[in-house]
């Protein structure tokens, strides 16, 4: 089966190399033709751990491959996913002209049946538009060709998305009323899935697109319950990390998505909760809780900021912060929505100057972060501080040399914002501490 993906990002490439991985042809496009240049050169636009690798060796078994020209890709697969961005617009509605311009251009370029599938996270109701645009670009070039659109929301995380992708908790598929055809085109395609036992929701358009939004605002929300639970821990002394073992150890709750820290962010939880937000409210309702999830989100990474401010006596002017870990969580070199750039351009707007650290996340955060100071290692970022933050916990920060760092600091003064070491250790070797939800 010959399979295209427009959109080479996270989830696309991710898609494109874990299909070829299964025995398919893949064809993944992008417009960016420095982004496809490189990968033509075996050279990732992103860090995904496995990824080269995979990349590498389908590539070179010919069944991965790379271009910018939508035209044939669209033409030679019987298959194509739509996997490109959908930011959100000022309101908090999801923005869809790249979902648009690509459905458009498959309507363009289609000679022949084809299954088109909604991989990006959209709103209720956009497989439908991507079958409207497509026949409005069909009627305009009058061209009669059969399609089917199917949704096929993506729920991989970055950092672990091979993983994700080759042994998915589930895959949901959306098709359109009574159309087997491109149900059964899609099982086949998924077939090693299929074989390995993994569940299949196997559904309509809605039920599709509004189950990724479900399940986003969902873990959203678990996340933004225990950063409350853990400001009530601050205020009245206990502790948050045994308060989400206790609840965790009972399975209808689970202990994933219930550790407390500086809110979440990345490509995925902050604006997928804004569209869903925004999506009720278009249906004369309200989605309260999501709404909450948002605001306490908000709420905690000041909540983050004002605990490294009180580290440094209540005023950081003049003051210089080591900040180790800019992505938005481990394993990943994303910054998007990263907790670390609100956080940093908070303490600037007070006066401080920073020098920060990530083991991947440098180059995309320097775009981002022009006043930064970005040092070589987590030691280097210490040097001359007056106090050293931790906002993403990458393992390399889980076992640092705290003699050194004693020795590099201005002040022994750590504001641990991921709970990642113990107070009473930390004491120990002559730190000041401060977490989240451990008074
Ligand atoms: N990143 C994740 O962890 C994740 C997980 C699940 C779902 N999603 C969803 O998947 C979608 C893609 O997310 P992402 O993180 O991979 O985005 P991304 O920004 O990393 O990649 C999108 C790619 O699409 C390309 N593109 C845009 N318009 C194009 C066009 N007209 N033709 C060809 N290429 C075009 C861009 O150049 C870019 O390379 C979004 O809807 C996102 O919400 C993301």
């Amino acid at each position: 089966m010959n399979v295209t993906v427009i959109g080479t990002g996270y989830v696309g490439l991710v898609t494109g190399a874990c299909f070829s991985e299964f025995g398919v042809q893949v064809i993944c496009v992008d417009r960016l033709a420095e982004k496809i240049a490189a990968l033509k050169r075996a050279e990732m636009p992103i860090y995904e751990p496995g990824l080269e690798d995979l990349v590498r060796r389908n590539a070179s078994a010919g069944r991965l491959e790379f271009t910018t020209d939508a035209r044939e890709a669209i033409r030679s697969a019987l298959v194509i996913f739509i996997a490109v961005g959908t930011p959100p617009a000022n309101d908090g509605s999801t923005d869809l002209r790249h979902v648009e311009a690509v459905a458009r251009e498959i309507g363009q370029n289609m000679d022949g049946y084809k299954v088109v599938v909604t991989k990006s996270t959209v709103p209720v109701g956009t497989s439908h538009k991507v079958r409207l645009w497509i026949e409005e670009e069909l009627k305009a070039s009058d061209k009669k060709v059969n399609f089917s659109v199917v949704s096929n929301p993506e729920f991989l995380r970055e950092g672990a998305a091979i993983g994700d992708f080759m042994r998915p908790d589930r895959v949901v598929m959306g098709s359109e009323d009574g159309d087997d055809q491109a149900m059964a085109i899609m099982k086949d395609l998924y077939r090693p899935l299929f074989l390995n036992e993994t569940p299949f929701v196997l559904t309509n358009l809605v039920t599709s697109e509004l189950s990724k939004y479900a399940a986003n605002a969902f873990l959203a929300t678990k996340i933004s319950f225990i950063n409350e639970i853990s400001l009530l821990c601050d205020k009245v002394g206990g502790d948050v990390q045994g308060i989400a073992r206790a609840m965790g150890l009972d399975n209808r709750i689970g202990k994933k998505f219930l550790h407390a820290g500086p809110g979440y962010g990345g490509s995925c939880f902050p604006k997928d909760t804004l569209s869903a937000a925004h999506f009720a409210r278009e249906q004369g309702t309200r989605f309260e809780i999501v709404e909450a999830a948002i605001n306490v989100n908000q709420r905690q990474r000041s909540y983050a900021l004002d605990k490294i401010v009180e580290a440094c006596d209540g005023d950081v002017q003049g003051k210089s912060v080591a900040v180790l870990g800019l992505s938005f969580k481990p394993e990943t070199d994303d910054v998007r929505e990263s907790p670390a750039l609100d956080i940093i351009a908070g303490l600037q707007e007070r006066g401080a100057r920073i020098q920060a650290f990530d083991p991947q996340a440098m180059s995309q955060a320097s775009r981002l972060l022009p006043d930064v100071d970005l040092c070589k290692d987590a030691y280097e970022a210490c040097t001359g501080a007056d106090v050293l933050v931790i906002i993403t916990e990458w393992n390399q920060f889980r076992m640092l040399d705290f003699n050194r760092i004693k020795s590099l600091l201005n002040e022994p003064r750590l504001v641990d914002l991921r709970n990642i070491y113990e107070k009473a250790a930390m004491v120990s070797q002559g730190f000041v501490y401060w977490s989240i939800g451990r008074a």
